[in-house]
């Protein structure tokens, strides 16, 4: 939890401003909030630990209908970027979920070019036009779509 929000401190203050980003962050990261997902039957979550157990990683999400793994969150620390960190979560995600999911989906600010050249590099795919609705304080957010086999 603590390292989510700092993550999101880190990332969206830049991207959306930091008031806004407090009362998303706020309201979406709570602890009940993450026990009803991670508990639900659709819910998944993977961490990356390091030989020491330090957390340095995290990717979770929801099934959706259709067989859709969609990811709500991937963080990793900042002295893990550049590194296999992010591509190994991903590929937690299609390991663990390929019985239940076809695709990976998610959705990422337009501005947010770290991520959107990591999933880029990862093999997704736009998915559609990019979406007012799906984005934050104003800004669209781009669906992309990996497939899984
Ligand atoms: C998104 C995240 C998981 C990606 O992991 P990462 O380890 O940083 O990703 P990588 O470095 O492997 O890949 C990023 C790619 O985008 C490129 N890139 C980096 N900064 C960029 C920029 N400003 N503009 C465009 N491309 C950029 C990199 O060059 C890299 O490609 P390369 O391997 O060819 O050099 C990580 O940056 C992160 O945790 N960010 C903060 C949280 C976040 O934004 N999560 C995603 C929310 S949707």
């Amino acid at each position: 939890m603590a390292h989510v929000k700092a993550s999101w401190a880190r990332t969206y203050d830049p991207l959306i401003g930091a008031a806004e980003r407090q009362r998303i962050s706020g309201a979406k990261h709570v602890p009940a909030l993450f026990e009803a997902e991670y508990g639900s039957d659709g819910g998944f979550g993977y961490v990356a630990v390091t030989p020491e157990g330090q957390i340095v990683g995290h990717v979770g999400g929801q099934l959706m209908p259709e067989r859709v793994a969609f990811v709500d969150r991937l963080h990793v620390l900042p002295d893990w970027h550049g590194s296999a960190v992010a591509l190994r979560l991903v590929e937690a995600v299609v390991a663990g979920q390929a019985r239940r999911a076809d695709t990976v989906e998610l959705t990422v600010l337009v501005n947010n070019a770290r991520a959107i050249g990591f999933y880029d590099k990862a093999g997704f795919v736009l998915a559609g036009e990019p979406q007012p609705r799906e984005g934050l304080a104003g800004i669209s957010a781009l669906r992309m779509r990996l497939a899984m086999k």
